[in-house]
């Protein structure tokens, strides 16, 4: 399927706009990321693997400023995806650039290949405990031994005042850019659809799957980033 390039460019555009709204220091979050891979690969030629890669912000904030980073981008939704061959393309780096469609599944047969690897904003999409884990073990399973894995997800428990108090907060960065009341009010109501899981439960989820070293180092709102090991 290919979508016509004004479709593609509002659609690419609107994401960034909500990205940034939904996660404050959005931007920082991509920077800490680099500079903790950059800590751990230097300037070696390295294979990142970047999990839920549609939108193509990871490409744009890690490709143009490391030459030597390749990059393996997995997204099941194929509009996410030519949003990020998109971007890719625009900025140069498409030779550096792999896109695949579908889910980490497809590339079990080759494991311990990659040098680092992300998964930002994608394991709140995913309900189940158990295929939340599957997808962090199959990520630990594609890392060469003890390279680093950055996760960044909601977090929260969902019955909390806590939480609760964080998602008005989050209402209200919409309200003042301007989002209508009931508008808002419904996106309140959205935001609990997807699987909120406590700071604990993610860090114990990334020890079964592996991970070691487990440290968060991000939290804005809603979301937060963890760094870990393999
Ligand atoms: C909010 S976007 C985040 C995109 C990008 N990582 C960023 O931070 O801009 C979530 C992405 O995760 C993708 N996604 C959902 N389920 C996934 C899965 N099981 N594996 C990989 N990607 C998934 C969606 O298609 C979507 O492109």
């Amino acid at each position: 399927m290919n979508l016509d390039s004004t479709h593609l460019e509002e659609k690419a555009h609107t994401y960034e706009q909500n990205a940034r709204i939904s996660v404050p220091a959005y931007d920082t979050l991509f920077a800490m990321t680099q500079a903790y891979f950059r800590t751990h690969l230097g300037n070696q030629v390295s294979s990142l693997l970047v999990v839920g890669a549609g939108g193509g912000n990871e490409l744009s904030a890690w490709g143009p400023s490391n030459p030597n980073w390749t990059f393996t981008g997995i997204d099941p939704s194929e509009e996410m995806l030519q949003i990020a061959q998109r971007k890719a393309r625009q900025l140069s780096i498409e030779s550096r650039v792999q896109l695949l469609h579908g889910t980490i599944d497809i590339l079990s047969s080759t494991p311990s290949t990659f040098d680092a690897a992300s998964c930002i904003l994608v394991l709140h999409f995913i309900q189940d405990r158990q295929e939340k884990l599957k997808l962090l073990r199959n990520i630990h399973a594609q890392l060469k031994p003890g390279k680093p894995f950055v996760l960044a997800c909601a977090y929260g428990e969902r019955e909390s005042d806590e939480l609760q108090d964080r998602i008005k907060i989050w209402q209200s960065f919409f309200l003042d850019v301007g989002y209508k009341k009931a508008k808002v009010e419904d996106m309140g109501k959205v935001i609990m659809n997807i699987s909120f899981i406590s700071d604990q439960e993610i860090q114990e989820l990334l020890q079964e799957a592996g991970f070691k070293h487990i440290t968060r180092f991000f939290s804005s709102g809603l979301f937060a980033g963890w760094m870990s090991h393999a």
